[in-house]
């Protein structure tokens, strides 16, 4: 077997802000009941970061936890990317100001948005610096403040979201070429701008200079969301060699818990082996799947060595998955 540069995950962080939303509390708000939200989406409540506490900070916090997992200080960081669709300024990217603030060196740093899918298209840019050896430590965040771009009178989008943050330690590591390789063993991303109209903000710098809300037409996302993400995370096995029903873990995006388990039961995926957070912090955008991996990896349940998948939808409409030895 030939030697292959592969690019392995060396720690993982997340971070929630402090204040909870519980669903009693926006039923004070809005029109809704703790009973609806539950049963529709399995979600219990969500974080909202402080007025004052900008999307990097919530970036920051997230990435000094997955470099300390990974035995690393922000001076070896030299690649930072930053999956996020509510930046703290319109430019410069966010990356750069966690940059800023971590203290890294100077060295590669800029976000890259694909919403929920964020934090999957973010990991595949990255593997093209990582295991091209062109960088020897990077960080992968995922950070939204979603709650900013919530209409607190639409009842049917603003029980679904929350704020957060979650990272991982990218750095080059040398494999034998197959799939026990530690690693991002595989890729499927995926992209129909066609369904716009479905999730889309309805503001923008060039459109007319506001930051917007959010617009969902939910049910038919959710149409869409377990047939487009099977097909990717078939897709993503394949690429990596691997079958599906030889993961350890998967780890969706955590938008809704009937979506998790539809996806799950159509790939054959054992509940047992669903790694579920959303009830704790709602749809975080592209937190969620670090913030998930993070929580499962502290429990103690996912642990070096195994296989993981990972997969998510969000606007565009985008999708994709990823297939990943820890
Ligand atoms: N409380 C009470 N009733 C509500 C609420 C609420 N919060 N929201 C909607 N309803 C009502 C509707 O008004 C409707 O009432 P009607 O029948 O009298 O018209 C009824 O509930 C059913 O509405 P639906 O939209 O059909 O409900 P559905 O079962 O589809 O659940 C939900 C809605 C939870 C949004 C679901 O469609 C969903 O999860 N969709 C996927 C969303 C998603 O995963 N997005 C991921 C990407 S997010 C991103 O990329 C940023």
């Amino acid at each position: 077997m030939s030697r292959v540069l592969r690019s392995v995950v060396t720690g993982v962080g997340g971070y929630l802000p402090e204040r909870v939303v519980t669903n009693a509390e926006l039923s004070t708000r809005v029109d809704t009941t703790d009973e609806w939200i539950r049963e529709r989406t399995g979600i219990r409540q969500r974080y909202q970061a402080a007025d004052d506490q900008p999307v990097s900070d919530l970036a920051v916090e997230a990435a000094r936890r997955a470099l300390v997992a990974a035995g690393r200080t922000p001076a070896d960081v030299d690649l930072i990317i930053v999956a996020t669709t509510t930046p703290d300024l319109t430019f410069p990217a966010t990356a750069a100001i966690v940059q800023r603030k971590l203290g890294c060196p100077i060295g590669i740093a800029f976000d890259v948005q694909a919403v929920c899918s964020g934090f999957v298209y973010a990991l595949s840019v990255a593997d093209g610096f990582v295991a091209r050896n062109r960088s020897k430590c990077a960080l992968v965040i995922g950070a939204e403040t979603m709650t900013r771009l919530m209409d607190w009178n639409d009842r049917t989008t603003c029980v679904l979201f929350g704020d957060g943050a979650g990272a991982v330690v990218l750095e080059p590591g040398e494999g034998e070429g197959t799939t026990a390789d530690r690693g991002l063993l595989g890729f499927a991303l995926r992209a129909d701008g066609t369904k716009q109209d479905l999730l889309y903000v309805d503001g923008g710098v060039s459109t007319n200079r506001q930051t917007g809300y959010l617009r969902m037409q939910g049910n038919q996302v959710f149409r869409h969301a377990v047939v487009n993400i099977s097909e990717a995370v078939t897709a993503a096995a394949a690429d990596a060699g691997i079958e599906v029903s030889s993961v350890d873990w998967f780890i969706p995006h955590q938008a809704n818990q009937r979506i998790l388990e539809g996806v799950a039961k159509r790939l054959g995926i054992d509940e047992t082996k669903v790694i579920s957070t959303v009830a704790e912090h709602a749809n975080t955008s592209a937190a969620s799947i670090p913030l998930a991996m993070a929580h499962a990896v502290n429990d103690g349940r996912i642990k070096p060595g195994q296989l993981l998948l990972l997969e998510a939808m969000g606007g565009g409409l985008t999708w994709g998955a990823c297939v990943l030895r820890l």
